[in-house]
């Protein structure tokens, strides 16, 4: 054996397509999320028959499929016909009823937008669906600014399926009352990978994102362990690809446990570092909000005071809560009217903020 057979040329590189790590890349089958998958073309089925399609109500943590078998029936649906209109919209990027309005206008290619108003677009997009029923994915629908879009959809588009989809299964509870009755949607809960899961999905992926026989067992044992403790496929394509990277940088021809470690290493640093950088009381309130996900500002406010005996007012509570929020850490969502006070609800931003939309 030559002394440089294990270094890396210039050239060389240990992935075949790096693409096939992006959160947002399809693989051509998606294991353990077939009935999923059913169910959810269950419900579009009809539209092909010239009937009304079902509505769905999809919830679940993050980073187990649900966007991605979502995607992944609208894609087949594209290729089996061209008379139903699929739509997908992430409210995270787009959480505004003109935004989604614009955006479904652009998506049916529909020209001369500009300086329209909301209604003016939802209308041009009527006539089209006048036509054709059409499938229409709202993910991410807890980040929603306004829903006076979904009334309309509901209440004007003769023949569709609506499909939400969030981490939340009580966001449908503070729907107001007059979009429920309209949307009368069923329940779709994914439910958590088990390990063998995980590492059977991660082991597909580096087939698609490496040469063969680059990964060491163990580097990629251990990864899948990291995954399956955090239950967390996005997190397991973002170890994959830094070990390979590291593995890189070193010239190594393989990827090895001491490169999955630092990868390991790196996603914890990676929101420790951010944590550590704020003022104690920020990064104790922060933790007060990890260890108590999803609950009223006022209930934390409790907890803080119980836990810290310290004496600073609910009003400072909420702009520390506000600025935790403006940097990412955290969310704030409104369950309506009201000032920010018991009508707050606070949640914890997982990895997930940080290493999406790459
Ligand atoms: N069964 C699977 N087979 C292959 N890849 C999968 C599978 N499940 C999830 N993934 C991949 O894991 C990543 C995260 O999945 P996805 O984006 O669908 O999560 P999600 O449930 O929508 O999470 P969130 O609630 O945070 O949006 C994606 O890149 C997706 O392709
Ligand atoms: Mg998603």
């Amino acid at each position: 054996m030559s002394l440089f057979d294990n270094i890396l040329k210039d050239s060389e590189t240990l992935f075949k397509n790096e693409y096939a790590l992006n959160f947002e890349f399809i693989p051509k089958t998606l294991p353990f999320r077939e009935n999923e998958q059913h169910y959810i073309a269950s419900c579009i089925k009809p539209l092909l028959n010239q009937r009304q399609g079902k509505n769905l109500f999809i919830f679940g943590p993050p980073g187990i499929g649900k966007t991605a078998a979502t995607r992944f029936v609208l894609r087949e649906l594209e290729e089996e016909t061209d008379n139903v209109i699929p739509i997908y919209i992430n409210c995270w990027k787009k959480n505004t009823s003109y935004k989604i309005a614009y955006d479904i206008c652009e998506q049916l290619n529909l020209k001369f937008l500009q300086n329209k108003r909301t209604d003016e677009l939802l209308h041009l997009a009527k006539k089209v669906f006048t036509k054709l029923p059409a499938v229409f994915v709202f993910d991410e629908i807890d980040k929603l600014e306004d829903n006076d879009f979904l009334y309309f959809i509901l209440e004007e588009i003769p023949r569709k399926t609506v499909l939400l989809i969030t981490n939340y299964k009580e966001w449908i509870a503070q729907l107001d009352s007059r979009i429920r009755s309209r949307l009368t949607a069923e329940f779709l809960e994914f439910r958590q990978y088990k390990p063998n899961e995980i590492k059977e999905i991660l082991r597909q992926r580096i087939e698609y994102a490496f040469f063969p026989s680059v990964w060491q067992q163990e580097a990629f044992n251990l990864i899948a362990e990291k995954t399956a403790q955090l239950n967390d496929i996005r997190t397991g394509l973002f170890l994959l690809r830094e070990a390979g990277n590291i593995a890189e940088m070193q010239a190594s021809r393989k990827i090895t446990i001491e490169h999955a470690k630092k990868a390991i290493e790196k996603m914890d640093d990676f929101s420790i570092k951010d944590s550590t950088l704020l003022e104690p009381d920020l990064r104790e309130i922060l933790s007060i909000v990890k260890q108590n996900d999803n609950k009223k500002i006022g209930d934390l406010y409790k907890i803080f005071k119980e836990k810290t005996s310290s004496l600073i007012s609910y009003k400072t509570f909420q702009r520390k809560i506000k600025k935790l929020a403006k940097d990412g850490f955290i969310s704030i969502t409104k369950t309506g009217g009201g000032d920010l006070g018991n009508t707050s609800i606070i949640r914890y931003q997982k990895i997930k903020k940080l290493t999406d939309f790459r």
